[in-house]
């Protein structure tokens, strides 16, 4: 048994930067001593993982014993009392024990977590580091299609790729907004004719007004009963195509006035994008050529049934045959998958993307990784620039079925976001009725909004998620209106003490009661649950770590009187509870939600 000696005499402040999380400083203190444990013994294999986790018995647990006991075949128990023995966890862990077959029992001790807390309390980013390598990022996502209605599926696409947007923005990386709307392609012959038989102000009403289903309809209606109307739209998509101008001014209004649409959309929802974000289809339509011939030099690309089409590999349809990936069609068209490859060329060459999302939901999937591996083998996605698809499901109604509207159409995303702020309106004014009408609208509008993108952030973007008005609103239970109103009590408990929240900034913290441990424990995994988060790029993760802050939050506010307390644990505790709502604060503003001061 090889024998360390301490080669850390207690724990050198530098080695916490950006590691407020005390599990983090745990590995990162135990990691050389695991290697040097393993020895030669261990050469050639992964470098061992002292494997940190949470624990019910104590603070945290050190399991990675038994693993390296195994491998290097020596006893796990005495692996793990040496691993007790190297002394790094001096000034960290006040106790340290070795139980069962070889873990290791960890007990912070208080002043290392109050000297944590010192820290990112006096810290604006609330102890996350920057991310060590600046990345370019290009987020795709929203993406509504020009004279159609948004429905709730872009609204999964909207909210969950304003979630990236924020955290990776937060992380320091560059980040590039693409919202790829469906702004060009056959339908613009019927919709540009109908625009010029209902004159443009008509038309400029109805869809400035969010009408784009009906004008869409009605563009439709007419294509299929009349045979004139036709043959106009088919002349116009030519025109279109081949850049007419007076055309051209056509469909840039009718773009226009569906962009109008959309932004008030988004400002209603909160998000980020603008104007500035637009790179619609029909921006790849002069790329695709250009495209397409470097995919002709890749000799990737083969004739099938008279098309231009290229098979990777690992892709069949329901018989087991190659599926293709049609690049031009028959008729000599260029497709979708065309515009998709126009679109990663430019990505990666024009904005140098290392990392590309696509936040488009779940049946795309094959479409995106069919021009994902294409794109690999023709030499334009190579290591270490990625493209992920950041996949999502359905939102379901009451029957599990599509989220449909009473007269059976898709819901108008507007209207729901009007109903979900009107709601909230009734919940604050039941459940707080002093507040004035004035505050009352615009926290109403918070919470609404913020309860419609908590209930789609907080599952798992793949799976399907039932959308329920009760539940969202519901002021108990893993909702937005439970995080805000956490963070609305912090703050009216510094109004009744007459408190300003920045004065106790500075204020030492003390930890005694459990309670108070494990928030401070909670407050100082921030930085890591936005590093799980975009692990897998996954919201829920971070609603998670939130919904668990609010929790801890009521355990302390309900085992630890706050006001009424002698001092110095009065301040301690108010220096606490302020410390938590800044951490509700900035959690919640990375999922897009806002933070009232009064609910
Ligand atoms: N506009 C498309 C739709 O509504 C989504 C576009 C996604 N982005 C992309 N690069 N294909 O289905």
């Amino acid at each position: 048994m090889r024998v360390i000696v301490p080669r850390f005499g207690g724990v050198d402040r530098a080695d916490w930067r950006g590691m407020s999380d005390p599990l983090a400083t745990l590995s990162a203190l135990l990691s050389p001593v695991f290697t040097e444990l393993a020895g030669d013994r261990a050469e050639g294999g992964a470098a061992p993982d002292p494997t940190v986790r949470p624990s019910d018995r104590a603070d945290a647990q050190i399991n990675g014993a038994l693993p390296l006991a195994k491998r290097i075949g020596t006893n796990p128990r005495e692996l793990a009392q040496a691993v007790v023995d190297s002394g790094v966890l001096a000034g960290v862990a006040s106790e340290l024990e070795v139980a069962g077959p070889g873990f290791v029992n960890v007990t912070f001790a208080s002043s290392f977590l109050e000297a944590q807390l010192a820290a990112i309390a006096a810290d604006d980013r609330l102890g996350v580091p920057e991310a060590p390598q600046r990345l370019n990022v290009v987020v795709d996502y929203s993406a509504p299609n020009v004279a159609k209605e948004m429905h709730v599926g872009h609204l999964r696409s909207t909210v969950i790729g304003d979630a990236l947007v924020r955290m990776l923005s937060f992380l320091g990386h560059h980040v590039i907004r693409e919202n790829h709307i469906g702004d060009w392609g056959r339908p613009f012959g019927m919709l540009i004719e109908h625009l010029l038989d209902l004159g443009e102000d008509i038309a400029a009403e109805g869809l400035s007004q969010g009408d784009l289903d009906g004008f869409y309809k009605a563009a439709n209606a007419k294509f299929t009963e009349s045979e004139e109307f036709q043959e106009r739209a088919r002349d116009r998509v030519v025109l279109l195509q081949n850049g007419d101008e007076e055309t051209l001014v056509l469909w840039r209004r009718l773009v226009e006035m569906s962009n109008s649409y959309f932004d008030r959309v988004y400002r209603k929802l909160g998000v980020l994008l603008t104007d500035e974000d637009l790179a619609g289809e029909s921006r790849y339509q002069p790329l695709m050529e250009g495209a397409y011939e470097r995919l002709e030099g890749t000799e990737l690309l083969v004739e099938d049934d008279g098309a231009m089409v290229v098979f990777p590999p690992g892709f069949t349809n329901r018989d087991g045959d190659p599926l293709p990936l049609i690049f031009r069609s028959r008729t000599g068209a260029f497709m979708y998958a065309t515009s998709d490859l126009a679109c990663v060329i430019d990505r990666a060459e024009r904005l140098d993307a290392d990392l590309m999302l696509y936040v488009v939901g779940s049946p795309q999937a094959q479409h995106l990784q069919m021009v994902f591996e294409v794109c690999k083998m023709a030499g334009w996605l190579v290591e270490p620039r990625q493209a992920i698809h950041v996949a999502f499901g359905n939102v379901l109604g009451d029957d599990r079925k599509m989220m449909r509207s009473r007269a059976g159409e898709s819901v108008k995303l507007i209207e729901l976001l009007d109903e979900a702020i009107e709601r909230a309106g009734d919940a604050i004014a039941e459940k707080n009725p002093e507040i004035d009408a004035q505050d009352r609208e615009a926290v109403a509008a918070m919470v609404g909004i913020g309860a419609v993108k908590y209930s789609d952030l907080s599952t798992d973007r793949i799976k399907d998620y039932v959308f329920d008005w009760d539940r969202m609103l519901a002021f108990e239970g893993n909702t937005g209106p439970y995080l805000q109103y956490a963070h609305a009590r912090i703050c009216s408990i510094f109004r009744r003490a007459g408190t300003d929240r920045a004065s106790v900034r500075a204020t030492a913290i003390e930890l005694a009661a459990p309670q108070e441990r494990a928030l401070a424990m909670r407050l100082l995994a921030l930085p890591t649950a936005l590093d799980v988060t975009l692990e897998s790029y996954s919201p829920h993760k971070l609603c998670t770590y939130v919904y668990d802050l609010a929790v801890d939050f009521s355990a302390f506010y309900e085992n630890c009187p706050v006001l009424k307390a002698d001092e110095p644990t009065r301040s301690s505790r108010l220096a606490l509870a302020d410390l938590t709502a800044r951490v509700l604060a900035q959690a919640l503003d990375l999922l897009g939600i806002e933070a009232p001061e009064q609910m």
